[in-house]
């Protein structure tokens, strides 16, 4: 009888350890600084906290607000790289569904062919590929870019709609784009490792019949190691209607984002932010 228990405690035991949707960063805390994700007055009511996993291995970290359907941040490592670029479909997160489900993310026609969820069961906890297909000025904004990974197994792993949200198109493809892809190899160079933590700032208005918040400022914040102490950091920011990104300090950024939220943000631990 005791050894059954003990069997069954173990195995509960093995199943979170392979759980995506966590209470803690605990599976996935090497995509942050120093293993500490962000502080408080990010999180919103309903958070999940994901550690995005995909063909079987952990590719970066999302805080996922519920009940926007948006995520708040994703964290992650940034390690460019040529491999080729994946088709553009998108997954969505079955243990947003049921935490005991799938730990990989999935596409939705998967999940509903193989009648293991309906859709609208996924519907009910986050975004679907649908709610984006009729937006006009607005794209699936990536918060962790293809991009940035240097896998094509990575670069999959980002089209999941946990890790995007409504992003102005021209801003997407215009002037935040060129900050991925130009600022931030022109400021990583001579970083041995930098950590990246991308957020959305929610907003007043929601798309696709009020499923989806439509987020007021898109951001993004740096923490770059030389060695394997921090050596420099930044944040860019931009509203999320028109084709400006503005590139800060780390320090204005979390001023901004401080009162933006209602309460101190503070992205990395100190060593970084005092850079
Ligand atoms: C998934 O992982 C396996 C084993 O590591 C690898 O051979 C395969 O290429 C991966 N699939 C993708 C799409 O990267
Ligand atoms: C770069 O970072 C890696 C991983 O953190 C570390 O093991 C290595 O010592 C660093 N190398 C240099 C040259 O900074």
């Amino acid at each position: 009888m005791l050894g059954l228990l003990l069997l069954q405690v173990l195995a509960s035991c093995l199943w979170l350890g392979h759980s995506e949707v966590v209470n803690s960063f605990e599976s996935c805390p090497q995509f942050f600084y120093d293993g500490i994700p962000p502080d408080g007055a990010l999180n919103p009511n309903n958070p999940a906290r994901i550690c995005q996993r995909f063909n079987n291995s952990y590719h970066y970290a999302t805080l996922y607000d519920r009940v926007r359907r948006i995520p708040v941040y994703s964290a992650y490592k940034y390690q460019p790289g040529d491999d080729e670029k994946p088709p553009r479909k998108w997954m969505v997160e079955p243990q947003l569904i049921d935490r005991k489900s799938l730990p990989d993310m999935k596409f939705d026609w998967v999940l509903t062919n193989e009648n293991i969820f309906t859709l609208d069961q996924i519907k009910e906890s986050q975004a679907i590929p649908d709610d984006y297909n009729r937006l006009k000025d607005l794209d699936r904004g990536h918060l962790c870019p293809s991009g940035h990974q240097f896998s094509k197994e990575r670069m999959m792993a980002t089209f999941t709609l946990t890790n995007a949200v409504p992003q102005d198109k021209t801003l997407n493809n215009d002037k935040w784009n060129k900050y991925e892809y130009k600022t931030m190899p022109q400021k990583t160079q001579g970083c041995n490792t930098t950590y990246v933590i991308t957020g959305a700032v929610h907003g007043n208005t929601y798309v696709s019949n009020n499923r989806v918040n439509r987020p007021s400022h898109i951001w993004s914040a740096a923490c770059c190691l030389g060695d394997k102490e921090p050596k420099d950091a930044w944040g860019a920011i931009a509203e999320n209607d028109r084709n400006r990104v503005e590139v800060v300090s780390l320090e204005e950024l979390e001023k901004r984002l401080s009162d933006l939220y209602n309460g101190k943000v503070t992205l990395f631990k100190n060593a970084c932010s005092q850079k």
